[in-house]
């Protein structure tokens, strides 16, 4: 027997407990291993996410451990105690994990010590995505949606076409955001290449929760070739015109690092490209299938658009223009409803803190968990989202479960107690997403240009779009199949 076989056959008992992970601790939350070394429940957890936690909770209770990949997570289960986990800022870090994996899955070099300031600097710009900034934004963003339906959608031959819906979403909200961010090419009003540039992000978005999960990317196929063309696209950033504040705001900042490369810069943008498509093109499909599943619903939501637009003076036609602006988006509270129980139905993120320190996590007045410095604090809000407790025939869509006398209904129950926290798609605490209004915006003017201008309908015969919960944890789900839809320019004047 070789040497080294003998030295390994000797490590092997070691080699097998360090594998093995470790074991709970007095004041530990319940510990769930599973029987394959390091992996843990990966495996379960990733085919589909929730399901596998609501089984642990009845047989655990709200607080348990898992291990997954080498990781170990903890579970809060009860939305309750969201409120202390959130407000757990200086012991529990978000930045820790997403310094980590978005430099990996976007391909820019970490944020070490010699960009020193760079992170807050960026953290910081984030605010032109609200206030004033905000109301640029969707302003430039109805221009560019009525641009891209007027010159790919609004031929005026009076007949049904029909479509993809996943795919019509994601063609116009993908470019009307592109342009509404990055602007364009100088004395051009489209980019050229964008049907190439759209179909290499959908192959990267495929591959997004295995680079999310650190799978090396040489073992994904084209995933390196594809991220590089990305890359490469938002290499011209500086030469486009029309640029919003927020991508001119962050080129300045990366303008004051020569460490960081062209590519580098390049590979930021891009990162926040997918940031601000990834989740909003579902989001946007699942709010369309939803109310053209559902004509009371649809019906409700037209009217309450044009009823906005007639008290605004605003007149209407279906061959003439129509601009809605911030302060109309706003009173479209009905609109407002079907989006955000949309999201409900299909969001899947998960909010990830990393403890920083050995501490007593404290729950409520009576109880608390150890923790262990490098293990995750997770909450995963899909959970308390199909709750029957929270939410009434929970996967039933209601367009107006948000709406309370005429008002945003914000008075959600659990164990006969308000919720601080009942709807969560865009995350909470520090690490809430900051293009989150945006994101309101972008989809009701869709929405209202889409119901305005077209008479919609699904076509028979076809299953109903469910989840695909390969991205459980990482976001909006997408549809599991795309689905077949008619639509047809309206006549109709406002009535
Ligand atoms: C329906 C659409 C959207 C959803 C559901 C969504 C959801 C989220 C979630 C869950 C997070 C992470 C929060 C956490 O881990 O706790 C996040 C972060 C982020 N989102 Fe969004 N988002 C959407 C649209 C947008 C848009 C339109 C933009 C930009 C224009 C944007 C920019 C960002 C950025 C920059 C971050 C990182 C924040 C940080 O590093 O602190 N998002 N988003």
């Amino acid at each position: 027997m070789s040497p080294l076989l003998l030295l390994l056959l000797g490590l092997l008992p070691l080699l097998l407990c360090l594998l093995r992970g470790r074991n709970r601790r007095d004041g530990e939350p319940p510990l769930v291993k599973g029987w394959i070394p390091f992996i843990g429940k990966a495996l379960e957890f990733g085919k589909d996410a929730h399901k596998f936690l609501e089984e642990h909770k009845k047989k655990f209770g709200d607080i348990f451990t898992v291990q997954i990949a080498g990781k170990y997570m903890t579970f809060i289960m009860d939305p309750l105690l969201y409120p202390s986990i959130v407000k757990h800022g200086k012991q529990l870090d978000f930045h820790e994990f997403s310094n980590k994996v978005a430099p990996y899955t976007f391909g820019y070099s970490p944020m070490n010590r010699s960009f020193s300031g760079l992170r807050e600097q960026v953290q910081r710009s984030f605010h032109l995505l609200q206030g004033d900034s905000l109301t640029l934004l969707t302003e430039s963003m109805m221009g560019n949606l009525k641009l891209v339906f007027r010159q790919d959608h609004m031929e005026r031959d009076g007949g049904w076409r029909s479509g993809s819906m996943y795919d019509f979403c994601h063609s116009v909200m993908f470019e009307a955001t592109l342009l509404t961010m990055y602007g364009r090419p100088p004395a051009s009003r489209r980019h050229g290449g964008v049907d190439t540039l759209r179909n290499n992000f959908i192959s990267f978005d495929k591959k997004f929760p295995l680079l999310i999960a650190q799978i090396p990317i040489w073992l994904l196929g084209r995933t390196k070739a594809v991220r590089d063309k990305l890359i490469h696209f938002f290499l011209h950033v500086s030469g486009w015109s029309n640029t919003s504040q927020f991508i001119r705001r962050r080129a300045e900042i990366f303008e004051q690092y020569d460490t960081l490369r062209d590519v580098d810069k390049a590979a930021h943008h891009f990162a926040i490209f997918w940031a601000s498509v990834g989740n909003t093109v579902p989001a946007t499909f699942w709010t369309l299938y939803h109310l053209v599943s559902h004509p009371v619903a649809l019906q409700a939501v037209r009217q309450e658009i044009q009823d906005v637009l007639r008290q605004d003076g605003v007149g209407w036609s279906s061959d003439g223009d129509v601009t809605l602006g911030r302060q109309q988006l706003e009173r479209l509270l009905f609109l407002e409803s079907a989006i955000r129980e949309s999201l409900r139905l299909s969001s899947a993120s998960m909010n990830i803190r990393v403890a920083q320190e050995d501490f007593g996590l404290r729950l409520d007045g009576e109880r608390s968990v150890a923790v262990r410095k490098g293990d995750f604090i997770a909450l995963y809000p899909q959970s308390m989202h199909l709750d029957p407790e929270v939410y009434q025939n929970p996967q039933m869509f209601r367009f107006d479960r948000y709406m309370q006398d005429g008002q945003q209904k914000t008075n959600f129950y659990k164990n006969g107690q308000k919720l601080k926290y009942y709807l969560m798609p865009f995350g909470s605490g520090s690490s809430k997403c900051p293009g989150r209004h945006f994101a309101l915006n972008e989809i009701k003017q869709f929405v209202c240009l889409l119901l305005l201008y077209f008479d919609l309908q699904l076509e028979d015969g076809q299953p109903r779009a469910s989840l695909d919960t390969s991205r459980a944890g990482l976001g909006v789900l997408l549809p599991n199949v795309d689905v077949r839809f008619r639509y047809r320019l309206r006549t109709q004047q406002l009535d």
